[in-house]
């Protein structure tokens, strides 16, 4: 660990999705840097294996089962926070659902299933929040996961790029709005960083996996710990200037998929030599 373990000693976080993957991964950071956590998912019995963990490890932990999909459920959840902890400092909407498709092949139900857990359901959780912190003068920070093709797009997962595209807006637009408030927004795009529950939806074969990594310039996947690093500083006071950001992690993927000419990546040096002396020469 980089941090002195005291960064964010007494702060209380939700993490959405904190059971399990990486809003677990970055939960528990945040739990060895002092944090007093709140984690929700739908499953009740993955949260208490999670608590337990965290528990043993001596980090206070609150679990709510709950999907985000259902507001009311929201405003319930974080009423059990409030009453709980007293406060909230930092919400990290990380709960999302992901699927590869080809778009014709979807049903109204499959956007609506993607759509309402990551633009509805981040959107009531930050609002739920945001409600409380303002009616009580509460200095606040909210981060969103979102992901690079948020700004780029990508075909086979329209109703991700495009509910992530909104989650981007919401955290630029409320940077400004909700400043007066002292309420920060914040957000990671990560690129590939292997997890049991993404990794099974948007990479379900070898190759495909594989293919996904050879895409990075520095042809690798991310560590749970580079993320989780960020994340901290991000809502650590640390940051307190950074508002309405986004920070990419992901090894150069997505500039790698923009740039005109990078899939001459492929080229070896004896190419280049051929192609050099292919080039007509100064007239
Ligand atoms: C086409 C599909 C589908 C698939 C589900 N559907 N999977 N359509 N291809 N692979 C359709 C169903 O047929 C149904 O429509 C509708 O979607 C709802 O499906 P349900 O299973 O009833 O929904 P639900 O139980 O709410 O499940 C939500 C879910 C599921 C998103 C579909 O996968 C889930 O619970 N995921 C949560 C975890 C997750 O996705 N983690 C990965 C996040 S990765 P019909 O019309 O048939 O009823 C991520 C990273 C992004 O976000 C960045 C990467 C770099």
């Amino acid at each position: 660990m980089i941090f002195r373990e005291d960064l964010l000693k007494d702060k209380v976080v939700l993490v959405t999705g904190g059971g399990s993957g990486l809003g677990r991964a970055m939960a528990e950071t945040f739990g060895k840097l002092g944090a007093k956590l709140a984690i929700v998912g739908r499953r009740q019995a993955i949260l208490d294996e999670t608590a337990d963990a965290f528990r043993q490890a001596g980090i206070p932990v609150l679990t709510h089962a709950l999907d985000i999909r259902d507001a009311e459920a929201v405003d319930r959840a974080m009423d059990a926070v409030f009453n709980h902890y007293g406060r909230l400092d930092v919400l990290v909407n990380n709960a999302a659902g992901n699927f590869v498709s080809p778009t014709e092949r979807l049903s109204p139900r499959a956007v609506d299933a993607i759509m309402n857990i990551v633009l509805h359901g981040t959107f009531y959780c930050t609002l739920a929040a945001g409600k409380r912190w303002i009616a009580r003068g509460d200095r606040a920070t909210v981060l969103n996961i979102t992901t690079t093709y948020a700004w780029t797009g990508s075909g086979y997962v329209v109703p991700s790029a495009a509910a992530k595209a909104g989650v981007l807006a919401m955290t630029r637009s409320l940077a400004v709005e909700w400043a007066r408030h002292h309420i920060r927004q914040v957000a990671i795009a990560p690129g590939p960083f292997p997890t049991e529950g993404a990794w099974s939806r948007l990479m379900p074969t070898d190759e495909l996996a594989s293919e996904a990594v050879n895409r990075v310039p520095m042809k690798r996947v991310g560590t749970p710990e580079e993320l989780t690093t960020l994340a901290a500083y991000l809502i650590s006071d640390a940051a307190d200037y950074i508002n309405g950001e986004v920070i990419t992690i992901d090894g150069g993927e997505w500039l790698n998929g923009a740039g005109m000419f990078n899939s001459m990546e492929r080229i070896t040096p004896e190419q280049w030599d051929m192609l050099r002396a292919m080039m007509p020469k100064k007239s």
